[in-house]
């Protein structure tokens, strides 16, 4: 010993993605399946909760809930406190420059809805349209479609390339004088794509079009600022955040949100209600008609401290690093086909296993307790695009460690080798 001290061990560069100890915090990891540890690659669809979040419903519905914003009395007042802040801390997660910008509904699908019908529909007339991408998930096209259809307007789908990107010299050719609105995926749920939302949206406003961001497979990802984007609508979902389902937030600028007419009816989105005729509340209440799933709400804001602790810059050094893992490790299967190649993917990959059909890579998978999703992802025009009915999906979320990445690989390299 010369009396020196060594120097301190630099930190693990993730010290906060302990795979172990982020696992053991979502209680659902310890369930066998078939007898083996579950190894969940299917956050794309849905993410796992943690302990915390599931601890908030309970001791919410033990302690604190009564109906919100209707009651003089203490558990009321204290509900409906604990309910708008869950709303600030949407607003601080999104980058919101005022809490009047966000909206609860149910679920990203639902926000775009509300778009639809109550931003959209009264601005429409015959031969208008409405540009979306070929890589968007059906929440994305549908609900525009059945305004378009009841308009006389129309969806039109800016192409994406081989690599699975999106062809902007196309898209903004697209962006005309009929265009009335554009509606872009952030990440694409199957191809895992990051689009250049924030160039979209310069490129759209030179042109004076209103842009929706469809975030549902982005803010659990990585960082997001929508005042920032400057985007006029961004669309997610709690279940897809690591809070409960059935809650989803609509971000929109104050001002546009302010000039829309309301797209329920019922209570507390009313100001004054007469049989000669009602006005409406402010926003954003004018958009949320009936009682919300106030425990649900408290939940999300929960899950967004449990991804604000982790620090989003940290989730997606992590993740990126399992993404280049796997696709590394898939590039290895004989027939194993990845479906694009982004420069920039985050979250998920799709893929195809020559003579295999996926349902039957999804369901031998499963035989080793690995929860991947295989069909046409809620994407069937992506799909077409490639040439193809269906694909297999895996898709990561915090909790995930190269060791799952391996025992999908080694899964696959099985079937593989039963099917060639
Ligand atoms: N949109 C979800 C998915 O991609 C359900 O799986």
């Amino acid at each position: 010993m010369n009396g020196l001290r060594a120097p301190a061990p630099a930190p693990p560069a993730e010290a906060a993605f302990d795979p172990e100890a982020l696992r053991a915090q979502f209680p659902i990891l310890r369930t066998k399946m078939q007898g083996r540890p579950l190894v969940y690659l299917d956050s794309a669809a849905s993410t796992q909760k943690p302990a915390r979040v599931i601890e908030r419903l309970k001791s919410f519905y033990e302690r604190d809930y009564a109906n919100i914003h209707r009651g003089v009395y203490e558990l009321s007042q204290r509900a409906s406190a604990l309910h708008d802040e869950a709303r600030r801390k949407v607003q601080a997660f999104l980058g919101a420059r005022d809490w009047r910008e966000i909206v609860f509904v149910r679920n990203a699908t639902e926000a775009i809805n509300l778009v639809a019908y109550a931003f959209l529909r009264p601005k429409l007339e015959p031969g208008d349209e409405i540009l979306v991408t070929e890589m968007e998930h059906h929440a994305n096209i549908v609900p525009w479609q059945i305004v378009a259809g009841e308009r006389g307007a129309r969806v039109v789908a800016a192409p994406i390339t081989d690599a699975g990107e999106l062809d902007l010299d196309a898209l903004a050719e697209r962006i005309t004088g009929r265009t009335r609105l554009v509606s872009v995926v952030w990440v694409s749920n199957v191809l895992g794509t990051v689009n250049p939302v924030a160039e979209i949206v310069a490129l759209a406003h030179r042109k004076g079009v209103p842009v929706l961001i469809d975030a549902a497979q982005a803010v659990q990802h990585q960082p997001v600022d929508v005042a920032a984007l400057d985007c006029d609508f961004l669309v997610c979902s709690a279940h897809k955040t690591y809070g409960p389902s059935g809650v989803g937030a609509l971000y929109g600028k104050a001002e546009l949100l302010d000039a829309m007419p309301p797209w329920q009816g019922g209570g507390d989105m009313i100001e004054k209600v007469g049989f000669e005729g009602t006005t409406f509340n402010e926003i954003p209440f004018r958009f949320e008609a009936g009682t919300p799933d106030i425990a649900g709400i408290v939940a999300f804001g929960e899950a967004l401290d449990f991804l604000g602790e982790l620090g989003l810059e940290a989730v997606a050094r992590h993740e990126a690093a399992l993404i280049a893992h796997a696709q590394r490790s898939l590039a290895q299967i004989p027939g194993l086909r990845v479906l694009g190649a982004p420069k920039e993917r985050r979250s998920a990959i799709a893929f195809t296993l020559e003579g295999a059909h996926p349902q039957d890579i999804g369901m031998l998978l499963d035989l080793d307790g690995i929860a991947i999703r295989t069909g046409h992802h809620c994407a069937m025009p992506l799909h077409e695009r490639f040439g193809l009915s269906a694909s297999a999906r895996m898709s990561v979320g915090v909790y995930n460690s190269e060791a799952d990445i391996d025992a999908l690989t080694a899964g696959l390299r099985r079937i593989a080798g039963m099917f060639q």
